[in-house]
Order: C-alpha cells, then sequence, then structure tokens
C-alpha cells in the first residue's frame, strides 16, 4: 500500500520525473575518493536521477542531495547505495570466509557494524548479501557467498540481512544475485546457466526466501540467464515469483548496466526493447544503464511498455525511501564515534573465527615464544592483499600484516622475513634468501596465495592453484625439512594436493581483513584454537568440479571392486577435504547420538549428541546435523546440512547438544511442483563434518 505522500507526489511527476526515479547512476572515483562529477551533478538538478551508487562522505552525499532537494521541482531526496559486503571502512573477512565461523550470531554483528559505518558516510543501501550457492572454485564470485549449501545459506541470508538493516543506524540490504548465478557454466563469470527446476527450488532459492522472510529491502536479479531467458527480463521469476508468489514488495534494481546488456544476450534489439522487457519483467531500478531513460519513452510510444508498470516501480522506490526516513528533515542520529575500537576487536574476533586449519601433520602449532621463525612468502606483508574483493574504504596501511602482528604476539622470538617471490610474477630473485631463512630458523611460516584481485567479479581461474613461482619457493623450502606451517590466503578452495601433502600444517586463511594479521596471530600462539570449517567442499583437482556433499548416490555408487561403478580412473572420488572440514589444536569426541525412532510429519524433531573435549585446550566445536530422505519418490541426496550448534568447551569438559529438525528439513520439490515431505525412514547423520567416517548415525520413522 502505498503512503499518500508517495502517491500526492506521483499525481505530480513528469514522465520524465517519474523515469528519473527509477535510473541509478554512479560517482566517480578519483585519487582523493568518490565525487560527483558536474554531469551528474547536472543530472540530479533535472530531476534525472532517483539514486546513486559508489559515492559517500558525510559531505559529498550531503552536497548532492541538496541539490536533490532544493534545486529540484519535487524535491524528492536521492538513495546512495554501496557494495558493502564484508565491511566499509573495518573491513571484516569476505563472506566465504566469515561462513566458515558458522556462527549466525557473527554474521549479524558484523552486518550491524558495516551498516553503522555506512551511515556515517551517508550510505542508505548496501548491494548486499550475495547469496549465490556456489560449488565450483573456478568462479572468482565464490569468495562473495557463503558457500556452498543451501541450508547454511539460507541462516547467512537471515543474519545478514537483519544485520544490515537493524534499527537505529541499518541501511536497506540487496539480496544478490537472484537466481543461479552460481552456476555459471564452467565457472566462467557471466556465462550462460542452464539448470532444472529441482535444482534452482532445492538449492539456489532458499537463501532468497529466507532473505524475504528477514524483510529484505532489494534484490538484485544476476547478469545471467537461466536456459536462455535473462533473469533481468526473466518474468516468471520476477514478477511471478518474487512478487506474485511470495509477496516481495521491495524494490528490484537491475546489476550494473545489465539491462542494456539484454541486446547482447540476444532477446532485445535495442534500448527501448531491453528497457521494457526488463520493465515488464518486474525491474524497478536500472543501474547505470541508458536503457530505462532512453529507451522508455520509446517503448512507451511503441506500446510495449505502460505507464502503470512505470508507476508502480516508481512508487516502490518511493516506499523505500520513506522507509529509510528519506522524508524526514530530522537529520539521522549517527552511531557513537568510540565504536571504531569495538569494531576492530570485532573484526580480529569474526578473523580468527574464520581461520580453518585444513592439516596439522606434525605438531608445528601452537609457535613456541622463543624460538627463530623464518615468515617467508610474498603475502607476509601484505596488507591490500588481505582485505579481499569488496573492501569498500579499507585502508590498506591501517591493515595488519602476518609478520608485523608475529612480531607484536611473540616479543621474545627472532623473527626473520623473506619474499622469496612475488605472487603472480616470474621474479624469483628472492628465492635463495629465502632458502637462506628457512635454514636459519627452527619454524617456518610459508604465507602463500592469491592476490585479492585474483578472487571476486570477473576474477576466474582455470587453474585455481598457486599463482607465479610460489610452488618453486614452497618445494625449496620443503626440502630443507624444517617444520613448515603454509598460511593459505585465497578467496576460493585451491587445488594443491602436494602442499597439502608436504607442509605440517596448512591453515586457510581467506582475506580475513583489516585485522588479518592479529587473527592470524591469535591462532599461531595459541591465544585462540582454531574452530573454523570449511562451507564448501574442498576438491582435488578442477576435474571433480563440481563437488559438494549433499550429491545423490546413482544407480552405480562408487565400489573399487566394480569398475562399472561411478568414478573416475585417476583422481579418488574423495575430495582433499569435505564440507565441515576443521581441525583444531584441541580434539573433541562425539557420543551418544539421541534420535526419537519415530516421529510425525509436520512435527519438529530433537535430537542431542554429546560432546567432549579430549585434548589440552578450551575451543570451540561446531556440530553438524545431515538427514537423508532414504526412499522417495524422488532420489534424494545421501545428505543435506538441516541444522547446526555451536558449543564452547574447556579440556576434559563435556555437554549433551541438542540441535532440532524442523519440519521443513524433511521436505523436498515433489513431482507436482509442491514442496513435500514423506512418510518413510529418515537418517539422521550428526559429528564435526560430512566425513561420514566421524558421522554418528541413526534412523527415524515418521508417519
Ligand atoms: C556486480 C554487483 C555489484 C554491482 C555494483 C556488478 O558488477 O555484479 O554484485 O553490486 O556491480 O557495484
Amino acid at each position: 500500500m502505498s503512503s499518500p505522500r508517495a502517491l500526492a507526489l506521483l499525481a505530480k511527476m513528469t514522465l520524465a520525473e517519474k523515469i528519473g526515479q527509477l535510473v541509478m547512476v554512479a560517482g566517480t572515483h578519483t585519487v582523493t575518493g568518490p565525487v560527483a562529477a558536474p554531469d551528474l551533478v547536472l543530472r540530479v538538478r533535472q530531476a534525472r536521477v532517483g539514486s546513486v551508487l559508489n559515492l559517500f562522505g558525510e559531505n559529498e552525499t550531503q552536497a548532492l542531495q541538496n541539490v536533490a532537494i532544493r534545486e529540484t521541482r519535487l524535491g524528492i531526496p536521492l538513495l546512495f547505495g554501496l557494495d558493502v559486503l564484508h565491511g566499509f571502512k573495518t573491513i571484516f573477512p569476505v563472506p566465504l570466509a566469515e561462513a566458515a565461523a558458522f556462527d549466525p550470531d557473527l554474521w549479524e554483528r558484523t552486518a550491524r557494524a558495516a551498516a553503522e559505518e555506512s551511515v556515517e558516510v551517508g550510505l542508505h543501501l548496501t548491494f548486499a548479501p550475495m547469496l549465490d550457492v556456489a560449488r565450483d572454485p573456478r568462479w572468482g564470485r565464490i569468495c562473495e557467498s557463503p558457500g556452498e549449501d543451501p541450508w547454511l545459506g539460507a541462516r547467512f541470508a537471515e543474519a545478514k540481512v537483519k544485520g544490515f538493516q537493524a534499527p537505529p543506524h541499518g541501511i536497506a540490504a540487496t539480496a544478490k544475485h537472484f537466481v543461479g548465478y552460481g552456476a555459471v557454466t564452467a565457472g566462467r563469470d557471466y556465462a550462460p546457466v542452464d539448470m532444472s527446476e529441482r535444482a534452482l527450488q532445492e538449492i539456489h532459492l532458499p537463501p532468497f526466501a529466507a532473505a524475504i522472510g528477514a524483510g529484505v529491502a532489494a534484490i538484485m536479479p544476476a547478469f545471467t540467464d537461466i536456459a536462455g531467458v535473462p533473469v533481468s527480463a526473466h518474468p516468471g521469476l520476477l514478477r511471478g515469483l518474487l512478487r506474485e508468489r511470495w509477496g516481495f514488495d521491495g524494490v528490484l534494481i537491475s546489476d550494473y548496466n545489465a539491462i542494456a546488456e539484454l541486446i547482447h544476450h540476444g532477446v532485445a534489439s535495442d534500448l527501448a526493447d531491453a528497457a521494457a522487457l526488463a520493465l515488464k519483467a518486474g525491474i524497478d531500478i536500472d543501474m547505470m544503464s541508458p536503457a530505462y531513460e532512453e529507451g522508455l519513452p520509446l517503448a512507451l510510444e511503441r506500446g510495449t511498455a505502460t505507464v502503470a508498470d512505470i508507476d508502480a516501480a516508481v512508487l516502490r522506490v518511493l516506499a523505500l525511501k520513506e522507509r529509510l526516513g528519506l522524508f524526514d528533515a530530522r537529520r539521522r542520529e549517527m552511531p557513537k564515534k568510540d565504536a571504531l575500537a569495538n569494531r576492530r576487536a570485532l573484526a580480529r574476533d569474526a578473523a580468527r573465527r574464520s581461520i580453518v586449519l585444513l592439516t596439522h601433520r606434525e605438531p608445528v602449532l601452537p609457535l613456541k615464544s622463543d624460538q627463530v621463525i623464518a615468515v617467508i612468502g610474498p603475502l607476509a606483508q601484505a596488507q591490500r592483499d588481505m582485505l579481499g574483493s569488496w573492501a569498500a574504504a579499507g585502508a590498506d596501511d591501517e591493515t595488519i600484516t602476518i609478520s608485523e602482528s608475529l612480531r607484536a604476539a611473540l616479543p621474545n622470538a627472532k623473527i626473520t622475513f623473506a619474499r622469496g617471490t612475488a605472487i603472480d610474477d616470474g621474479d624469483a630473485s628472492g628465492l635463495a634468501d629465502a632458502v637462506d631463512a628457512a635454514r636459519r630458523a627452527n619454524v617456518v611460516l610459508l604465507c602463500l596465495g592469491e592476490a585479492c584481485h585474483m578472487s571476486g567479479e570477473a576474477a576466474c581461474r582455470a587453474i585455481p592453484e598457486l599463482p607465479g613461482r610460489q610452488r618453486e619457493l614452497a618445494e625449496a623450502v620443503f626440502d630443507i625439512g624444517k617444520p613448515v606451517a603454509v598460511l593459505l590466503s585465497s578467496g576460493r578452495p585451491l587445488m594443491l594436493p602436494w602442499l597439502f601433502e608436504r607442509a605440517h600444517a596448512v591453515l586457510a586463511t581467506w582475506f580475513l581483513g583489516s585485522e588479518a594479521g592479529h587473527a592470524i596471530a591469535d591462532v599461531l600462539t595459541g591465544r585462540w584454537a582454531p574452530s573454523g570449517k570449511l562451507p564448501v567442499t574442498w576438491p582435488r583437482a578442477v576435474g571433480q568440479i563440481p563437488i559438494f556433499h549433499a550429491q545423490r548416490n546413482s544407480g552405480r555408487p562408487e565400489n573399487p571392486a566394480d569398475s562399472f561403478t561411478s568414478k573416475y580412473l585417476d583422481v579418488p572420488n574423495s575430495p582433499q577435504f569435505p564440507f565441515g572440514h576443521g581441525l583444531s589444536t584441541t580434539t573433541y569426541a562425539y557420543s551418544d547420538l539421541r534420535v526419537p525412532e519415530s516421529g510425525s510429519l509436520g512435527k519438529p524433531v530433537d535430537l542431542s549428541v554429546t560432546v567432549a573435549n579430549t585434548g589440552t585446550v578450551a575451543g570451540e566445536e561446531t556440530i553438524f546435523a545431515f538427514l537423508r530422505d532414504v526412499v522417495a519418490t524422488v532420489a534424494r541426496p545421501m545428505m543435506e546440512l538441516k541444522a547446526m550448534a555451536k558449543v564452547a568447551l574447556k579440556p576434559g569438559e563435556r555437554k549433551t547438544v541438542t540441535l532440532q529438525l524442523t519440519p521443513g528439513a524433511f521436505q523436498f520439490f515433489g513431482l507436482d511442483g509442491l514442496w513435500t515431505a514423506e512418510s518413510g525412514d529418515f537418517e539422521v547423520l550428526v559429528g564435526p563434518s560430512a566425513d561420514r567416517a566421524f558421522l554418528l548415525f541413526a534412523r527415524i520413522q515418521l508417519t
């Protein structure tokens, strides 16, 4: 229902003013930060722009806002948006890393902090959370996503939407990229998508449904097509599913230039055609394409667009502006300035909880305080490369490096540094020095991985291994025979079987943000027992992709004794590390899984399990509950994540933890196109990861 103010404004608007509300234009980047170029100021003055992206700063936004409010006929305020994915100024871990914390409360708190910092610089809207289920490490955007699992993605969606939009300093969130973008062909960005209705419903849609359930203000359709229909011109998905079936009444914002790109897709012949298709499908705001401004008037003349659709879009944009309080003369109350220290502490906590101890073959952690430690590799002194792909206003020089933080954490250790080689060029002139430093040390920390620009949008890699000559460096260091712990910076799983074999320990340190160095030092020195777990299955080889835990059994499941079963000749089926994998410097034992023998469809099921800390240091463990519908009208995955819990345990302590399977956990997308649960046996698998060898099993019969 539109407000009287919005309806009154609409009644006064000319066609050009209406279209202006549907146009989003970018600020210009300069060395001193973003500015509103004269052309943008002019367009705002002419009421040809309704919202602006990539412009922030209290003064910069206010100056342009004043033009919109004071110098246009109707004085409608602008909406300012930016990609605040994992922090604005204080940068938190990239989403894939933060997902590894499996901690909705943390996800919410970091989003809330990012929103506060955004409000301080005049922003109203973020193009986040990114909710694409991603199962292909070649795709650079896997690092922006919460990983491979729809249930996990849904929890991430709820937490992020709640956090970003939390009053009193909330901003509007945008769930993106709706939908199926994670399934781009061959892991190549922007490439076509083909998928079954089942995959769409069961894998890719649930995080978006959860975001809508949490009240997300906006949704951004993906750049890509699904089976030949670009999502930006997909009436079935946008109007039919989002608006009519799910009742989403927020704003649909196109991706950058995506409406004009309908011409490249080959479904529109010119801008008017493209604009008509997008509007008809339901897109309200045209981000950075000329389609709505130039094309809609012509489309109206041609009769391919209607004023009624334009009006409806304008009313949704005005409703968002009202919801954000933009029409209120009263200035928004700003967050307290002393929040900065708290945000850095939060960033450190988020970062250390995101680190995943992948291997620990020989006891090398925690580091002792009185030894000679050689910190080697191109990422040891990196700053920008600690931040990740959407670092907004994160400052490189406010980012703590690994070697700097280690020196501070271990003042009695002798810490030497050698770069060895660059991240990705052929310069290996530092190799000899690095080998020398390793020889003189008791222990080596090898800081390897990707530059942060190698993950993210348009950053796909057909061979996701160590770039440049880093392997040569690593092998030379391993050959010396000293204990080596590897810190692996990346926005994706990297396929490095040789490294996992040779290193004493490997930690996935992703792109952890402003406090990366301190967080890594916390883990290396034993101040924090590693607790992160993989939100994505880590392949051994590119040929295994896509690989994920929720696979179906097939009619010929792998059998080593039978060659005509589902397997490779050259690589095992099993991943390098399963979903949920993550070691610690302590150990846990699971016992006593209790699941009722029977239950009723439509009712939740409570189960419990006992977890003991069997090691010598305190730690936090994430417990997973997976489900398998044993026999159904549709073959179901061998396991699907349906619940999780966290427990903090002191050495020797044990706790019994309860997890709940909701009625929805037992449902699937039925042959009749409806979500359904069928009576029969369900297998419940509970444990530390998706590795069957460590899971406790029980059965429940539902009628
Ligand atoms: C990306 C979006 C982003 C937008 C605005 C696009 O290229 O796909 O994720 O929100 O740019 O920066």
